[in-house]
């Protein structure tokens, strides 16, 4: 059984394996180096051979226990034949969205576009160096990518104000995209992934009183469906206003908490395996306070099953040997 699964499955508490969320990304110079050669982020994802190099970088720098696709939770909308576009220094940029057209499309057309994110899984899985290692397949959480859809950018802080006019065409979105992340959740499991993860970004943004109808339904759906497939699913629902009542309904394999949260309050109110929290900027200090501040989230769930990753994704300024550090000091632990 690999580390991840130990901990996931058989609830072990004495490893605490790694890996880090956009791992496979821009603080590596060898990424950036195949960046600047392919400036359009969606056809990189599409490139089965450079995705899955890109995909094993950090694996040869660092002693992690997981890869994660090279990928990303906007390749469904793009899946569904909404315009996605990465703008410099600004980020995702959606086209309109025809939901005449989403509601007609179906599943081979969807699974033609985005084929060789499953043939690059199909080929990382199966490399040697992810012997005893995980590869994490993910989606993003359908409010996330609802977000994404219909306000055709990220929100940063709000949403447009006329967001949630339209009850009608948001109940068609959520519907259409439980059915296709469900095929591409299956496709990936299909094709090696071991371990998915549910990534909802924007969780944060809903009220507690939004949260049944927008998070823990549509979430709960792809759990269960996660679960039917007999691989462990991992929920990132950042900045959720009430971790335990998700953890209560929709009930993850475990759950990957963010930097705001406080690690004593999880550890008080939740059962289930934990993930994750250290805050990605103090990759950016120096490695005594990395030590410092990552050996307390190491003593605070030393008896609870523990995934170390951080509260969000690795910022692109981070050096490369802080994350190394960061490797070293919870293998040593
Ligand atoms: O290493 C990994 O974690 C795997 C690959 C991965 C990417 N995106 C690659 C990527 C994963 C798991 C994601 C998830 C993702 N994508 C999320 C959920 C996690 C999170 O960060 O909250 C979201 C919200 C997105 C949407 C997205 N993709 C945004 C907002 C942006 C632009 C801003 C940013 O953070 O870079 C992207 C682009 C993107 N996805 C890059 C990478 C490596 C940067 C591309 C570049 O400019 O080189």
């Amino acid at each position: 059984m690999t580390p991840l699964h130990k901990v996931i499955i058989n609830k072990n508490t004495n490893i605490n394996p790694i890996w880090i969320m956009r791992q496979a990304g821009r603080y590596l110079p060898e990424f950036r180096e195949i960046r600047k050669e392919n400036p359009n982020f969606i056809n990189l994802c599409l490139d089965e051979k450079l995705s899955s190099e890109i995909t094993l970088q950090p694996i040869e720098r660092f002693d992690l226990d997981a890869a994660i696709i090279f990928s990303d939770i906007l390749m469904l909308p793009y899946g569904l034949n909404q315009k996605v576009e990465f703008k410099k220094n600004f980020g995702p940029i959606l086209g309109e969205l025809n939901i005449k057209e989403m509601s007609k499309l179906d599943e081979v057309d969807f699974v033609k576009k985005v084929f060789p994110v499953y043939k690059a899984i199909k080929k990382v899985s199966t490399n040697s160096i992810l012997k005893n290692k995980n590869t994490i397949g993910f989606v993003g959480a359908p409010w996330t990518l609802l977000v994404y859809m219909i306000n055709q950018q990220s929100p940063k802080k709000n949403l447009k104000k006329d967001f949630f006019n339209d009850d009608f065409l948001i109940n068609r979105v959520l519907l259409i995209l439980e059915k296709f992340l469900k095929v591409h959740i299956k496709n990936q499991i299909d094709n090696g992934a071991n371990v998915i993860q549910i990534f909802d970004s924007w969780a944060g943004l809903l009220d507690e009183k939004d949260l049944p109808n927008y998070i823990y339904t549509p979430t709960l759906n792809l759990v269960n469906f996660v679960k039917s497939l007999g691989v462990p699913v991992i929920c990132f629902p950042r900045e959720i206003k009430n971790y335990k009542e998700f953890c209560e309904i929709v009930k993850p394999d475990a759950i990957s908490i963010d930097y705001n949260v406080d690690p004593k309050d999880i550890l008080k109110n939740i059962k289930i395996p934990v993930q994750g929290g250290l805050d990605p900027k103090i990759l950016l200090t120096d490695k005594e306070t990395l030590k410092k501040e990552a050996i307390k989230y190491l003593d605070i769930f030393k008896d609870h099953p523990y995934i170390f990753n951080l509260g969000h994704g690795v910022l692109p300024e981070t050096k490369p040997e802080m994350v190394e550090c960061l490797v070293d000091v919870v293998k040593n632990y």
